[in-house]
Parts: C-alpha cells; structure tokens; sequence
C-alpha cells in the first residue's frame, strides 16, 4: 500500500512540475498524452490496480481518482494561461497599424542648394575649390583694389578677428572674392572655377540678408574673354537652376575690383526681382596684383548668394527660416 501510495504522490509532484515549465500548445498536448492519455501514465496504473491485493485498495481508488480529476484541472488551466497570454501578445501588437518611421537626418537646404548649383557649373565646364573663412585683410581687400581708406569698405561690413600676436589684420570673410586673389596667384590661365562657402558680415538682419550667408564665387580668366561671355554663361546657369523659362536681368553696379560692373537679378513674380549675385569684368588693377598682364588676358568674375538662390527656387520669403532651427521648416527639404 505504501509503495502505490508513493508511486502516485511522486507522479503527482513530476507531472505539475514538468506541467509547469511547458511554453506551447503542443507541449501541453504531449504531456496530456503521457499523464492522461488512454496508455498514458495514469491509465497504466488503474490497469495494474485490479492484480493489486491489498486491503485498502479502496482508498487507493479514492487517491488515484482524485489524482485523476486534479491533474485534468492543471491541464485546464495551463491551457486557458497559454492561450490568454498569446491574446495578450496580439492585443499589443497590432500588426496592421503604421509603424513608428525612424526620423533619419538630411541635408540642409543651404547645401543641396550649393551642390546643385556647384553641379550645374561643373557641367559649364568649371572645376571646384575651396578657401579659408577666417581671411587676411590684404586678400579681403586690398588685392581686390580696395584700400583700406576706401570708401567701399564700407559695403562690407566686417567682422575682424581679435589678433592676439598682431602679426597681420584677420577677419571672417564678407565674401568669397579673396578667393579670385588666391586662385590666380596659385594657378597659371585658362582659368575656370566655382568656390562655394560661407560669409560674414556685422548687419542687420531682415527678410533677403542674414549676418552669416553662403556665397558662391566664379573666376573665367583667359585671353579674348568679354562681357558677352559672362552674360551668356550666367543665363545659361540660371536657366540650368530655376528652369527653361527664367528671367534675369543685369543692371550697373559697382564693385572695386569689376570694371564694368553689374548685378543680376532673377524675376519671382510679375515685377518682383530679387538680386541674386554681383559680377563683372575682373579689373586690370586685380590682375596686376596677381602678375597677368591686363594687355593678354581678361576675366569675369561674379559672386552669388546661395541662400538667395535657394529663396528663388523654393519660393521662400524671409531668409531667416534657414536658420532659425525650425524642424516644421526643414522637413520640407527632406
Ligand atoms: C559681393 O559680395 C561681391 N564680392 C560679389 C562680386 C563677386 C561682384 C565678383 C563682382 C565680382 P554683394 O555684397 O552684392 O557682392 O553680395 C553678393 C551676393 O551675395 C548678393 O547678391 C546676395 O545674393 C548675397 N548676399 C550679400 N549679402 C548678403 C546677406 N547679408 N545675406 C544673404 N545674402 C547676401
């Protein structure tokens, strides 16, 4: 008796410990098989119960049965946890819902600008460099034909550089043209270059002008070139950038180191023009600084302003939104 007895409490304590460590249906299934099932452990033990010659077979029966019963119970409930978990699970995910996108960064509209339009003078046939922001008075100005008592300065609001060891007067450069200087005194003609880059000057802010901006400079120096091909080449470029059906102006404007000079604008709406860049003859004082005789060769040079650029081309009206941070605004150029 005692044998059977613990025969079945052993059974009892394998079978709900086994039960309990079960994850899937068709682990469960497997257990009911070999507890519950007809061959299973339970059965065999009610077969061999009748050979069994014991006085208190009866009590036995009882034990078995409720063994049985409390079995069926466990196995109940472990399918009903299963099957609630798996609802639980697929109450959380549902699947047809939209996923969270990742917000990925992308490239400021500034310089998709400034890489379409170095892209569209590239196919012109010019190459691109680039040069320092913190620049020299003497290839800020003064090699540009533009001493330091004259009146132009004044145009260029600068922003100089505290010199703790005075060796020479630095600033950040209000433009790229020192970039002209450096290029013709680096390399022999035919010239032909774009260099992008950043500006800045000490002014007020308003809608088209911000106290740090992009500019892009160009440089044509050869023999036999004129104004013709400067106003060609630059139609050329603003039909490249703002489509086919463009309209560009160029009227006088000064600029120490041009002769002639002028500034193109580009038509927004009906009579409204906003100036995109200066440009020019590049001035027989500016190549003598830089060792070319002005009797062989000639040049154009012109300036343009890329934030303006991008203004123009996206239909933007305060230039300030650039770089105000605004995440609403600079989605738009994702
Ligand atoms: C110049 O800076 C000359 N260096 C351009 C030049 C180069 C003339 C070569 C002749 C030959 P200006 O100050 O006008 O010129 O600036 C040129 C362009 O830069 C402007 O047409 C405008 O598009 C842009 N720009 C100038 N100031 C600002 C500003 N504060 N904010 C945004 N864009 C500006």
């Amino acid at each position: 008796m005692d044998n059977h007895k613990s025969y079945l409490k052993t059974l009892e304590s394998n079978a709900i410990k086994s039960l309990e460590t079960l994850q899937t249906l068709e682990e469960i299934e497997n257990w009911r098989i070999e507890y519950l099932g007809r061959k299973g452990k339970l059965s065999q033990f009610f077969q061999s119960f009748k050979d069994i010659k014991n006085k208190n077979k009866n009590e036995l029966g009882t034990i078995a049965n409720d063994l049985k019963i409390s079995l069926e119970q466990y196995y109940k409930k472990k399918i009903n946890s299963i099957k609630s978990s798996k609802l639980k699970i697929n109450e959380i995910f549902d699947y047809s819902l939209p996923g969270k996108p990742n917000i990925s960064g992308s490239i400021h509209p500034t310089i998709q600008m400034m890489n379409e339009i170095c892209n569209a003078f590239s196919s012109l046939g010019f190459n691109i460099y680039e040069g320092p922001e913190i620049e020299s008075e003497e290839y800020a100005f003064d090699k540009l034909n533009i001493p330091s008592n004259h009146p132009a300065r004044d145009i260029w609001d600068t922003i100089w550089v505290e010199n703790t060891q005075e060796l020479e007067s630095l600033l950040l450069r209000p433009h790229t043209s020192p970039m002209q200087i450096r290029i013709m005194e680096k390399y022999p003609p035919p010239i032909r270059v774009v260099v992008p880059g950043k500006c800045y000057r000490y002014e007020a802010t308003d809608n088209t002008h911000e106290w740090h901006f992009h500019q892009i400079e160009g440089l044509v120096v050869d023999t036999n070139i004129n104004f013709a091909n400067m106003k060609s080449t630059l139609f050329e470029f603003a039909r490249l950038i703002f489509g086919e059906q463009t309209k560009a102006r160029f009227r006088c404007d000064f600029f120490p180191f041009v002769e002639p000079g002028a500034e193109m604008s580009v038509n927004i709406k009906d009579d409204e023009w906003l100036e995109l860049m200066g440009a020019g003859m590049v001035h027989p004082k500016v190549l003598q600084n830089v060792n070319l005789d002005p009797e062989i060769y000639s040049g154009f040079a012109f300036g343009l302003g890329i934030e303006r650029a991008a203004m123009i081309r996206f239909g933007i009206n305060n230039i300030r939104d650039f770089y105000s941070n605004d995440f609403q605004f600079l989605r738009q150029f994702n």
